[in-house]
């Protein structure tokens, strides 16, 4: 069977996960599909499609949004699946994803959320022991029943029978958290300035912003309108460089945690 999983990760958290998801399924075709190069590929090919996200702010991502806004609208009722990694506080996100897809035209057959490192700064500033022990073997073992699910899914398509549209049930508490207007993240994180004694001009962040949103003059120039504050540039600035005014010079999440990679490690 052929499968594509299309996913937005800012740090790699989500990405990773995806990869574990395609390695356990290897013996269907999965293919990984980064949301950020922005053209849809063709779903059609598929037999079962899958969308994959960070929480950002108690909700999806802008570029998820648009991303889904993108997909071909169709009445074909294709099955879907969504994921999403978060850091604990994930909100009504996977009811969100959920819904999305859905109006894209999908069946969505399964949903799962992963609790995660956390790649926000501002909280990873006095990072302790705790900072990354996400997830923990419950939670691994949630999400590998989600993944034994998928296959069982796989199985009921290959018969050609109907596969019944899951049900997303959150805590009380998940479904108290606010849903926030998209631009929460640009507001809270603020203006971004660039330390131009550590800047090298490498690049990197230009290349990497989601949301195309800055520019090398010959440093880099912020455009706040297009911003969405997902804090990637921050992150992988290879000297640390760009600050704001909550954070400077700490608490920097380039790349999935050690721990992390381990437990997401297909043994
Ligand atoms: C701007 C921003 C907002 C976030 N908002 C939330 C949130 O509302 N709830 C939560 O549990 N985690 C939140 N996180 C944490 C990420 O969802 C989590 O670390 C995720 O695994 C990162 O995935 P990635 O590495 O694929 O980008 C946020 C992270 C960022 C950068
Ligand atoms: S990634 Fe860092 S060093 Fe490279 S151009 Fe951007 S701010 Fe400068
Ligand atoms: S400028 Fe930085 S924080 Fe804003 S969207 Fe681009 S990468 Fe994210």
């Amino acid at each position: 069977m052929k499968i594509i999983l299309c996913y937005f990760s800012c740090t790699g958290n989500t990405k990773l996960a995806c990869e574990y998801i395609a390695g356990v399924l290897k013996e269907h075709s999965v293919e990984l599909f980064d949301m950020t190069i922005k053209k849809s590929p063709d779903f059609t090919k598929y037999d079962l499609c899958g969308f994959a996200a960070f929480t950002d702010y108690y909700g999806p991502s802008k570029l998820f949004e648009d991303f889904m806004a993108s997909v071909p609208k169709g009445n074909w009722k294709r099955n879907a699946f969504v994921f999403n990694t978060h850091a604990g506080a994930s909100g009504k996100t996977l009811l969100l994803m959920r819904d999305y897809v859905y109006s894209r035209g999908y069946n969505v057959v399964a949903a799962a959320s992963l609790t995660a490192p956390v790649n926000f700064p501002p909280q990873r500033v006095n990072p302790n022991d705790e900072t990354d022990i996400n997830p923990n073997p419950e939670m691994l073992e949630k999400f590998n029943k989600f993944i034994s699910q998928l296959s069982s899914i796989l199985e009921i398509q290959k018969k050609e029978e109907a596969v019944p549209e899951c049900k997303i049930v959150l805590s009380e508490e998940e479904m108290n958290w606010p849903y926030c207007v998209r631009i929460a993240s640009r507001e809270d994180m603020g203006l971004k300035k660039t330390d131009e004694k550590l800047c090298t001009r490498c690049g990197v962040c230009v290349k990497k912003c989601p949301y195309a949103a800055i520019e090398l003059k010959p440093y880099p120039v912020f455009n706040q309108k297009k911003c969405y504050g997902c804090w990637r540039c921050y992150n992988i600035c290879p000297t640390k460089a760009i600050y704001t005014k909550k954070v400077k010079n700490n608490g920097h999440y380039p790349a999935p945690a050690e721990e992390y990679k381990k437990k997401l490690r297909i043994k």
